[in-house]
């Protein structure tokens, strides 16, 4: 079984999740790639089984190395023919695609489309997509009320030492039920 945990990060709050999923799947005694993505990063993900992919949201959708890395792979697989009409599924080929988010200004909707987003390369490949998880982050962003007064409420720390048992729960939950 060849499990592949990939993330982008960019104010270090997705980091912890994946950091947390890599944790759970070694402590399970699972072999796992976890690895950040990086600007023009060429890597083949097709010989993995099982993917955890994950991403901050920005303006909605995954950061942008993420968006950037996901095109170049829909293209590439377009182009070798592994994204066929009707995505028939792949057997044994499964994805966890999950996001950290602010939900500053209307709560979980602007982190659903990043979700979404991430999640149909799977679909396309022939993944089963078999979770999807919403994990609250803090915005370290310039605007330091944005962590306090959203729509989320206080989000200082998160994702805090709840979070993390909570998605090492579900991680524990996942390996469960798969194998
Ligand atoms: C510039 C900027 C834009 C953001 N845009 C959104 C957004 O559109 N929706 C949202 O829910 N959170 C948004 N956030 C909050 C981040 O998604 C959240 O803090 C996330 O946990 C960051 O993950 P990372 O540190 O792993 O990159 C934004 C944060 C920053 C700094």
């Amino acid at each position: 079984m060849n499990i592949l945990n990939i993330y982008f990060s960019s104010t270090g709050n997705t980091v912890k999740v994946a950091n947390t999923i890599g944790d759970v799947l070694r402590e399970t005694n699972h072999r796992v790639d976890t690895m950040e993505v990086t600007k023009d990063m060429n890597l083949d993900i097709l010989p993995y089984d099982f993917i955890f992919m994950g991403s901050g949201v920005y303006e909605w959708l995954p950061g942008k190395p993420l968006v950037d890395f996901l095109t170049k792979l829909r293209r590439k697989y377009a182009e070798n023919g592994s994204i066929k009409p009707a995505s028939p599924k792949i057997t044994g080929k499964k994805a966890v695609v999950y996001c950290t988010y602010g939900g500053v200004h209307t709560g979980i909707n602007e982190a659903i489309p990043a979700v979404k987003y991430m999640g149909q390369l799977f679909d396309h490949l022939g993944f089963d997509v078999i979770a999807e998880w919403y994990i609250v982050g803090e915005y370290h962003g310039k605007l330091k009320k944005f962590s306090k007064d959203g729509r989320l409420g206080n989000i200082e720390g998160r994702p805090n030492e709840a979070d993390l048992l909570d998605v090492a729960e579900k991680v524990r939950g996942i390996l469960l039920s798969q194998f």
